[in-house]
């Protein structure tokens, strides 16, 4: 089964018919929110917002535990993240939506494994390729087939939040490689991968970085609110599409 872990203005799917809701409980605490069962195009597929129904939750906060093992408990296979990011590489101008193929991990403190004890046995999970390349392909299939652009690969920089960046920050990941950056990269992906769970985002790029395009003095977090809202028509489209094709 599929999930999709909604971010910034993904708290729903429009056309998702709801059958059932479901408050979770897991060794490691609650989800971020009650799960909701749904068909989709004759699909069952669960959604998650990640940062709870009513957008409390700050990223350092959400439980990455609790969703991705409660997802997992529900027989889940497969889960698609939509974030929002910030664009450090030229082309990744507001709106854009894009796929990442890499990650690097800025953020510290977090619930980062579910191998944090000592006494029971641990692996060394492989995280070579962070994303599933099947999952990452079928967002793109689906974007094709819906005819909205959206660019394959980047790497994506995981920071602390909740705080936006300063330019200096920006610049060391710019020459650290990375072309986009956001707060809840990880450690979602590598729990999913701890899991043995399909995992891929597809990010939508919601602002110019500090320093990048006219952000030299400031980042316009209203442009930032309404950019998300306007490009959530084109990610459920395609969301949409990848439920249709998913057990083709
Ligand atoms: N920085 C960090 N995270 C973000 C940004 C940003 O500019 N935009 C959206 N998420």
């Amino acid at each position: 089964m599929l999930a999709i872990i909604g971010g910034r203005g993904l708290t729903e799917l429009a056309n998702l018919n709801i059958t059932h809701r479901q408050v979770m409980r897991t060794p490691y605490g609650e989800p971020s929110g009650a799960f909701l069962f749904g068909m989709l195009n004759q699909h069952e597929i669960i959604f998650l917002a990640r940062h709870g129904y009513g957008y409390t939750i700050p990223p350092h906060l959400v439980n990455y535990r609790a969703n991705l093992w409660a997802l997992r408990e529900q027989g889940v296979t497969d889960v698609i993240s939509v974030a929002t990011v910030g664009g450090i590489r030229a082309d990744l101008t507001p709106g854009t939506l894009v796929v990442p193929d890499q990650i690097i991990d800025y953020t510290h403190g977090r619930d980062a494994t579910f191998f944090n004890t000592r006494n029971t046995s641990y692996r060394n999970i492989d995280f070579t390729l962070p994303y599933s390349p099947e999952l990452r392909s079928r967002i793109l299939r689906g974007a094709t087939e819906v005819r909205q652009p959206c660019l394959d690969g980047g790497v994506y920089a995981a920071t602390q939040g909740p705080r936006l960046d300063s330019i200096a920050e920006i610049n060391r990941y710019e020459r650290e490689g990375a072309d986009m950056v956001g707060m809840t990269g990880m450690p979602e992906t590598a729990l999913a991968r701890e899991l043995e769970m399909n995992y891929a985002t597809l990010a939508v790029v919601v602002n110019y970085t500090a320093g990048r395009g006219d952000n030299l003095q400031s980042i316009n977090m209203e442009n930032v609110a309404s950019t998300a809202r306007n490009a959530m028509g084109r990610v459920r489209s395609i969301l949409e599409c990848v439920v249709n094709c998913h057990d083709d």
